[in-house]
């Protein structure tokens, strides 16, 4: 099968779409025929090694955790899926024709693939933070980056659940958010001056780490009411930085329910051929994603 890896941290040029061997469904994984893989900023940030954590990558290494695709391997002791079956959910290397899953769901009616890829990792992201920074139905969220993939889930998922949100974005990015249903600003000097005059806010999350967390706290005026994915230096303010992943499958069984009921719809910036790569990962580190960024197979 043909997958992308790279051999040595670096840039974007150091990903090849080589031929390698098919991975094999072990005890409890599932394996897909991959139609779609998500491109997170974590993919690019373990290729230029920065990711080191608990699991140092080993090189020679594939890429990509969120993947959609036909399943066409069931592990042991698998129950609820079969080979055929339009599947979406993180594994490894998923950057690839063929990926094994260790989380997945059925897809709903009526989703791509490419739709599809871009769910996994950002919809556990945003239930994660919205349960850590305890924001209830009829309070106001304030979002730092909300027009990215975390953002764009966090925004859907406050509104289902009666949580008015301000979001700021980049200025070509303000009807989106308020098509999510935020009331929207731009970032950049001034911006805390301009969300207190759309309201105060209870609660804020940081999901661009654009080195803002001591006015979020000014903001909400509670460093526990704080949390940023994106700046280690969330808890020099008294607010906390979430890293620590909760539970895939619980994640995916949510998004999915949300996406059948229309509550959740995350677009597609651009699809790139498997063979590009490359240039997601450029065109993603960038910074200006609306929605996700997918790799098609
Ligand atoms: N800790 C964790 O568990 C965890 C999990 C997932 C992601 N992350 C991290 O969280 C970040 C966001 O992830 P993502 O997948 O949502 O990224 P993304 O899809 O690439 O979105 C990035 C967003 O940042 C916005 N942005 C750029 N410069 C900004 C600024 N100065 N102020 C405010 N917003 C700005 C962009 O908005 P415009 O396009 O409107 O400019 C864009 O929408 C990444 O750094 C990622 O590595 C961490």
């Amino acid at each position: 099968m043909r997958k992308v890896s790279f051999a040595e941290f670096g840039g974007p040029e150091v990903l090849r779409l080589l031929d390698a061997e098919e991975p094999h469904a072990g005890p409890g994984r599932i394996r897909v025929a991959v139609r779609a893989a998500g491109v997170n900023p974590v993919d690019w940030r373990i290729r230029e090694g920065q990711v080191l954590g608990a699991h140092p990558t080993v090189l020679p290494s594939g890429v990509g955790i969120d993947a959609a695709g036909v399943v066409d391997e069931v592990g042991e002791g698998v129950t609820g899926v079969e080979v055929g079956a339009h599947v979406f959910g993180e594994g490894s290397s998923t950057y690839a024709e063929f990926a094994v899953l260790w989380a997945w769901v059925r897809m709903p009616e009526g989703l791509t693939f490419e739709e599809a890829a871009g769910y996994p990792s950002v919809v556990e992201t945003a239930l994660r933070v919205l349960r850590e920074v305890g924001v209830m139905p009829g309070q106001t969220l304030l979002v730092s980056g909300a027009s990215g993939g975390v953002g764009s889930a966090v925004l859907q998922i406050a509104r289902d659940r009666g949580i008015a949100v301000i979001g700021t974005a980049g200025a070509a990015n303000q009807d989106y958010l308020r098509g999510l249903g935020a009331a929207a600003t731009t970032y950049g000097e001034g911006w805390a001056g301009r969300v207190r005059q759309l309201g105060s806010v209870d609660a804020a999350l940081d999901l661009a780490g654009s080195g803002v967390i001591r006015e979020l706290v000014e903001l909400t005026g509670d460093p526990r009411k704080v949390v940023s994915i994106a700046d280690l230096a969330a808890p020099d303010f008294g607010a906390r930085f979430s890293g620590v992943a909760g539970s895939m499958e619980d994640a995916l069984a949510e998004a999915a329910g949300l996406i059948a009921r229309r509550k959740l719809h995350i677009p597609v910036d651009k699809a790139y051929p498997l063979a590009e790569a490359a240039s997601a990962h450029a065109d993603s580190r960038a910074g200006h994603t609306r929605g996700r960024r997918v790799l098609v197979v």
